[in-house]
């Protein structure tokens, strides 16, 4: 059994085996309905059980697809239907019982801590659906588009997030920028570049990460653009004000003429102000595939979990 909670701590050689399952059984599932299972059926009568305390909504869809099609089924709670360290009932004891009703479990959760404490007490495999400082399932799935859109290994592009380069999707991409060796260049106001911690493990593992205070520098001849909400669903901050200090920190047409002719624009959505509404719905970008590839990558997460990928 393995968990799923930060890329940093999976070693390349399985997140580059989670991605080519993805591969493969997208390309054999061309002529199934949304529910029909792959034909080798990998985790028939598996039981994923699937907790959000944060609102979702490609997460959610995405792992009962998943599961669905690897013959599996899914369970999905609501945190404010359990008792959960309310009138008693601890976070360990809740994680004891989800282990021996489940065989899977998937958690969105608020606090890093938890997670943690779920890893303690549970006897089956975690996968970490988003928490403050990490979303490796999304940023893995965000490589298998890149891949599959590039007909290329990722290694072999130049990727650039422009945004808050504090949350959680681009702390995990800046592990994955190390696990699949790609350069990584961040444009940002300087208050809200990469946290410290990260930027330490990340040159200490040869990273190739640049951080700069003008996006068009950023951008310049990248052949991936992304962004995320400058608000994060964690943020306890003056959202006004934070908003404010990334006015110049828009992915508009301008930026994207930075970068190569044929790059692509991802977000991993929800959207706010952060992107153009003249880039995120024009040819360049690409996050419709991008939500919809969460599915393919689930499925592989899932059985890299269950120690079943082939
Ligand atoms: N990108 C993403 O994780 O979307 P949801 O918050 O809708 O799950
Ligand atoms: N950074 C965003 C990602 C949403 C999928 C958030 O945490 O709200």
């Amino acid at each position: 059994m393995k968990h799923f909670i930060n890329i940093k701590d999976i070693s390349s050689k399985n997140l580059k085996k989670i991605i080519l399952d993805a591969k493969r059984r997208k390309i054999r599932r061309k002529n199934l309905n949304t529910l029909d299972a792959d034909a080798d059926s990998p985790l028939k009568g598996k039981l994923l059980i699937q907790m959000f305390e944060k609102s979702s909504l490609r997460t959610r869809i995405s792992f009962y697809i998943a599961i669905k099609q690897l013959e599996g089924g899914a369970l999905t709670l609501r945190t404010d239907e359990l008792h959960l360290t309310k009138g008693g009932e601890s976070l360990a004891d809740t994680a004891k019982v989800i282990s021996t009703f489940g065989d899977a479990f998937m958690i969105r959760t608020d606090s890093d801590k938890k997670l943690e404490i779920f890893k303690k007490y549970m006897t089956i495999p975690i996968i970490n659906g988003l928490s403050p400082s990490s979303h490796p399932t999304q940023v893995l799935s965000d490589i298998f588009t890149i891949e599959e859109i590039k007909k290329k290994p990722i290694t072999n592009l130049k990727i650039c997030w422009i945004g808050d380069a504090r949350n959680n999707v681009i702390n995990s991409l800046v592990e994955a920028s190390v696990k699949f060796s790609f350069k990584l260049n961040i444009g940002c106001p300087k208050k809200f570049q990469p946290k410290k911690n990260i930027i330490m493990w990340a040159k200490k593992n040869y990273g190739k990460i640049k951080v700069f205070d003008n996006c068009n520098k950023a951008a310049k001849n990248c052949d991936v653009i992304f962004t995320d909400k400058v608000i994060s669903m964690n943020d306890k901050v003056d959202k006004v004000k934070k908003l404010k200090e990334f006015k110049n920190f828009k992915v508009t047409t301008k930026v994207m003429n930075h970068a190569k002719k044929d790059a692509i624009f991802l977000h991993c959505l929800p959207r706010g102000s952060e992107v153009s509404e003249e880039v995120f719905l024009g040819k360049h970008s690409k996050v419709w595939q991008q939500a919809l590839n969460r599915i393919y990558v689930q499925k592989s997460i899932l059985l890299y979990c269950f120690e079943k990928l082939r």
